[in-house]
């Protein structure tokens, strides 16, 4: 029997966290797609080879293509589930989209070293694509969300991530490959903490302090942990791997949400079900207390995939 070669993903896609991260969101300038392409294949080695060489602070990072940029620079083919950002709102509700045509997602746990990687990549990219935009993410305290609460508990951990974020046989050509959704949420944190700390954890659907997740039946059909636990019609769990972290200063911040699946399916369901909510007006309370300011979709290939069109 013919063996068949696994295509290999980016590494820094189900990496585990880091203490910083640096978040670069790219135009291309037009007409340059012959010459882009082979840049991101240097751009995704480069980042490879500093994983390698950073193995201590746990450098990693992958590079994503927006949704609406994909043809324009492959025009061979897309990945079969590849959409521009799903873009909703209902009453104050929304989720708009911002389209960017490159995503750059560094991570480390020396921020000096994302800061030095970060000045690199854009001079590899310079006359190509134009930085429009920038984040830098932080770990705070154990892993919490600016809101307080542990962020990342039921993502998915070990081989799963892989299972539930890289694209596998269904779409070979782009096995290997992720569907990446990013949303920079700007929290309104002096309403949320002038809640009290029970109405906080009845949002959420778990404890404050201890995280601890609320018995099924006390988790109220407006907590994020409800609107977001979906199942298909099969009865299978919709998952996603989220890569989120706290961002910004004192002005403004809030969560740089980021999710990667092997489907575009679930984080639109799930985004659905957070702003539309059930049918019977059970949205997800905690969009009352943050908003989302952008909304990029992107797809992250296979390092196969980019080196095919290396120089
Ligand atoms: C769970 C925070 C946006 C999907 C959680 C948890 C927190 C949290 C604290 C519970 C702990 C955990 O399991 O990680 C936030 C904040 C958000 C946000 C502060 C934005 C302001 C989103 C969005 C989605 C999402 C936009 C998807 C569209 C999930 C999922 C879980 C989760 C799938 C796990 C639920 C479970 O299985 O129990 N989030 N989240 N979150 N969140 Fe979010």
């Amino acid at each position: 029997m013919e063996a068949v070669k696994m295509a290999r993903q980016q590494s820094g896609l189900c990496a585990e966290g880091n203490l910083h991260s640096v978040y670069l969101m790219f135009h291309a300038q037009e007409g340059v797609e012959q010459e882009l392409r082979p840049c991101l294949a240097s751009v995704a080695r480069f980042i490879e080879e500093l994983t390698d060489q950073y193995t201590e602070p746990a450098f990693n990072g992958f590079l994503a293509v927006g949704a609406n940029y994909w043809d324009t620079l492959y025009p061979g083919a897309r990945p079969l589930g590849l959409k521009p950002f799903p873009s909703m709102s209902k009453e104050h509700r929304e989720a708009p989209a911002f389209e960017y045509d490159l995503f750059v997602h560094l991570r480390c746990d020396r921020y000096d070293i994302n800061h030095l990687v970060a000045n690199q990549v854009v001079n590899m990219l310079s006359g190509l694509m134009t930085l429009v935009d920038e984040e830098r993410g932080f770990r705070f305290l154990e892993n919490r969300d600016l809101t307080g609460f542990v962020d990342g508990t039921e993502n998915p951990q070990g081989s799963h991530r892989a299972e539930v974020a890289i694209v596998d046989k269904e779409d070979r050509q782009f096995a290997g490959g992720s569907y990446i959704h990013t949303q920079k949420f700007v929290h309104d944190l002096s309403r949320w903490n002038r809640l009290p700390v029970k109405q906080q954890e009845d949002i959420i659907g778990r404890t404050k302090e201890d995280n601890i997740e609320y018995a099924s039946a006390d988790k109220p059909l407006t907590s994020h942990v409800k609107r977001v636990n979906l199942k298909d019609s099969d009865g299978n769990s919709m998952e996603i791997l989220r890569q989120s972290m706290p961002f910004g200063g004192v002005a403004t911040q809030g969560l740089f949400f980021i999710s990667l699946c092997r489907n575009s399916d679930n984080f639109e369901a799930m985004l659905k079900s957070m702003v539309h909510g059930d049918g019977e007006g059970h949205y997800d309370h905690l969009m009352d207390f943050t908003q989302a300011v952008t909304g990029s979709a992107f797809f992250a290939p296979s390092l196969d995939f980019l080196d095919s069109f290396a120089d």
